[in-house]
């Protein structure tokens, strides 16, 4: 027998990806924010209720990092709240949760990769609220899996490399910061490592997952241009240049080292993760085939 999953958030980079690539074996049942308002407590209980899923994916989460600060009671509704009404009503139909949080519970002071036990120290509301979800989570349901994640980026929705490909398609030259400095993950890759979670559920706890390496935002921004023109996406050469993070502030403060360590989810997913630009040429060429579709 298929064993029900649902998928909250269906319709961001990670839901759309989460069901694109579900496994045999697993009926999967993605929800969008339409119909599932993770904020709305009396509305999670009544439809995991209904559905009554063995496993719940919680994508859903408010990711706007700098809109946070101004608007931190929506973040902390959706990102803490929110996460935390998943898990309480998942303890109470003994459904498993997985829930997805970020490198930005960090405070970015290190200078060798996080592990998932090191001390938190967000710098913002977004971060804020995300480790915030985490604790509820954890609280509600111990044995809860959390997968913290980073950059993440795919052909669906707004993201680094679209905006990248959009200005790069209207100007000659780009400045992208070069001070900060962590690991680009493609949420295709990421799903993969949800899913091999989901079929072991003897695991739980924190656990950490992005691609595989180390850049900055401006070496990405480099690889996008190179990785564009391969695949033509991108008809000619723009110049990047790099600048520190002083010189674009953001309403948001921003850690300067996010690099997370992975090695227990590679160790217990029984796979590491690809290289960030190899994950990105494939991303490319998923974004070509989705517009000659
Ligand atoms: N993007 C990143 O760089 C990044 C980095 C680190 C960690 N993460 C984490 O990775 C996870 C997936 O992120 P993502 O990049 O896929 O984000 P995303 O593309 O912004 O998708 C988030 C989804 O959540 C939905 N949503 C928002 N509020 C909701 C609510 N109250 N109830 C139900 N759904 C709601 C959104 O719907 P609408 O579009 O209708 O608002 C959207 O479809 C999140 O936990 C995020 O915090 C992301």
């Amino acid at each position: 027998m298929q064993q029900k999953i649902v998928i909250v958030g269906a319709g961001g980079q990670l839901g759309r990806e989460l069901a694109r690539s579900a496994p045999e074996g697993v009926a999967c049942l993605p929800l969008q924010r339409g119909e599932l308002d993770i904020g709305d407590r009396q509305a999670v209980d009544g439809r995991l209720r209904q559905l009554a899923p063995a496993q719940v994916i919680n994508a859903a989460a408010y990711t706007a990092v700098d809109r946070a600060e101004s608007e931190p009671g929506l973040a902390w509704r959706i990102n803490a709240e929110g996460a935390g009404y998943l898990a309480q009503a998942c303890a109470e139909i003994g459904a498993r949760l997985l829930h997805v949080s970020t490198d930005f519970v960090f405070d970015g002071e290190a200078s060798h990769p996080y592990r998932p036990d090191a001390p938190t120290a967000p710098l913002g509301e977004y971060g804020r609220s995300k480790l915030a979800g985490e604790e509820a989570v954890l609280q509600a349901l111990p044995g809860a899996l959390v997968m913290r994640t980073a950059w993440v980026y795919s052909a669906f929705g707004g993201n680094f490399v679209k905006t990248m490909l959009r200005l790069m398609g209207e100007r000659e030259e780009l400045a992208v910061v070069d001070d900060q400095v962590g690991t680009p993950t493609w949420a295709r890759g990421l799903a993969q490592a949800l899913w091999a979670a989901a079929g072991r559920p003897q695991l739980g706890g924190i656990y950490h997952w992005t691609d595989a390496g180390v850049c900055s935002w401006y070496d990405f921004a480099v690889a996008i241009s190179e990785e564009a023109q391969t695949t033509g996406l991108l008809q000619r050469p723009v110049t990047v240049r790099p600048i520190p993070a002083s010189d674009y502030p953001t309403p948001a403060r921003r850690p300067a080292y996010s690099v997370l360590d992975k090695r227990a989810s590679w160790r217990d997913l029984g796979e590491a993760g690809s290289h960030w630009r190899h994950q990105l040429r494939a991303m490319l060429a998923d974004l070509k085939e989705l517009q000659n579709e």
